[in-house]
């Protein structure tokens, strides 16, 4: 039987990416060394890291202006570390909560200067940028792109002329073309649209880094990572050859306007399951509803157990909803096929046919 996995918290691998890495973690270019026991130092992974930095910039077309830093921490340590690298004392910074993550990122953002809540959603639609009361003096406004658990994704950036958006990116980051002017800086790990667990990059515009704080520790002063290509301390090296072959990998698949077009056709056959009667329904309000994690609750939960005992046994993995938020979640990043989404579809269609 073939499985697929729609976990939020780890994407699966394409199958070409995954067969490269077996053979290169047995023998990496006949060195007789695994691609495991790179050193960081070696120019063999200096090489998969410029390859990395060289894709990523030709995916989003950066410019020779925005650097690229491979760190470790996770978006979780970005939320402190944004902060800490962007704000002297007394500057203030507007953030944007949707939901879970943007509240996290501004719980951890506090210590480190005036953060001040421009907008705040109600779980189920995003607060539309015409009425975020933003702060006259910010320095940034901090955004996340994809509520994971709410289900929720920005399909526009506003552009706020003087004051730079921040991004959490980490659940939609590479799916799609994104317009980079209104960005001073955007932050993603790696595990969901680019690989696996350890790395985080962080795309920075250098007009952020001008006036910065002095005391920021090495391996996560941003100024500092640039100037030393990633190598402050050792990077994931791993996680970054993994990385580098999922950015391979998407510009092979056409760049990011096939990824999105691939990310609208998966999403679209879940909605169309879910829109048909009263038996699913989503709670992301139409307009703002994401097309990489897609929420549905079945109108009797007293079904849920075996809706997902049920699917599991149809090798449709992961399923069950965030926590805070039960139901359902169809976790759709860069690498899920069509067909995973299509099995997903057929079984709900099955499943309200047997059911309803
Ligand atoms: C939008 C978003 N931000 C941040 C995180 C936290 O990422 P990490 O656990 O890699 O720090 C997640 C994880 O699911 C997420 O979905």
């Amino acid at each position: 039987m073939t499985s697929f996995s729609f976990a939020s918290a780890q994407a699966s691998l394409p199958p070409d990416v995954r067969e490269e890495l077996e053979q290169e973690i047995r023998q990496w270019r006949g060195s007789g060394l695994s691609l495991l026991e790179l050193p960081f130092s070696d120019h063999d992974f200096e090489a998969i890291r410029a390859g990395a930095e060289q894709d990523l910039r030709e995916l989003l077309g950066l410019s020779a202006e925005h650097h690229v830093l491979f760190l470790q921490g996770g978006a979780t340590a970005q939320f402190s570390l944004a902060p800490l690298n962007l704000l002297r004392d007394g500057d203030c910074a507007d953030y944007v909560e949707t939901g879970l993550w943007s509240r996290r990122a501004r719980d951890a953002a506090s210590p480190w200067g005036a953060i001040h809540v421009a907008a705040t959603g109600d779980g189920r639609s995003l607060p539309h940028p015409q009425n975020w009361r933003l702060s006259p003096s910010a320095i940034y406004c901090h955004v996340t792109s994809n509520e994971t658990v709410e289900g929720l994704q920005f399909e526009t950036f506003p552009d706020l002329g003087r004051i730079p958006l921040v991004a959490d990116m980490t659940s939609d980051f590479l799916t799609r073309p994104i317009p980079l002017g209104p960005f001073g800086l955007i932050y993603a790990s790696a595990q969901k649209n680019l690989g696996i667990a350890g790395l985080t990059i962080v795309v920075v515009h250098g007009k952020m880094l001008r006036s910065r704080r002095q005391a920021v520790p090495g391996p996560f002063d941003y100024a500092l990572q640039a100037a030393a290509r990633s190598r402050v301390n050792t990077p994931p090296t791993f996680a970054v050859a993994v990385a580098g072959k999922m950015m391979r990998w998407l510009i092979g698949a056409g760049g990011l306007p096939a990824a999105e077009a691939r990310a609208a056709q998966r999403s679209a056959s879940l909605y169309s399951i879910i829109d048909q009667d009263s038996f699913y329904s989503c709670p992301a309000s139409a307009p703002d509803r994401s097309r990489v994690s897609v929420r549905f609750h079945l109108a009797e939960p007293s079904l849920d157990a075996t809706f997902a005992a049920e699917a599991e046994a149809n090798g449709l993995l992961n399923l069950r909803g965030h926590p805070t938020v039960g139901g359902f979640r169809a976790s759709l990043y860069n690498s899920a096929p069509q067909k995973a989404a299509q099995a997903l579809a057929e079984f709900m269609d099955d499943f309200r046919c047997r059911k309803g």
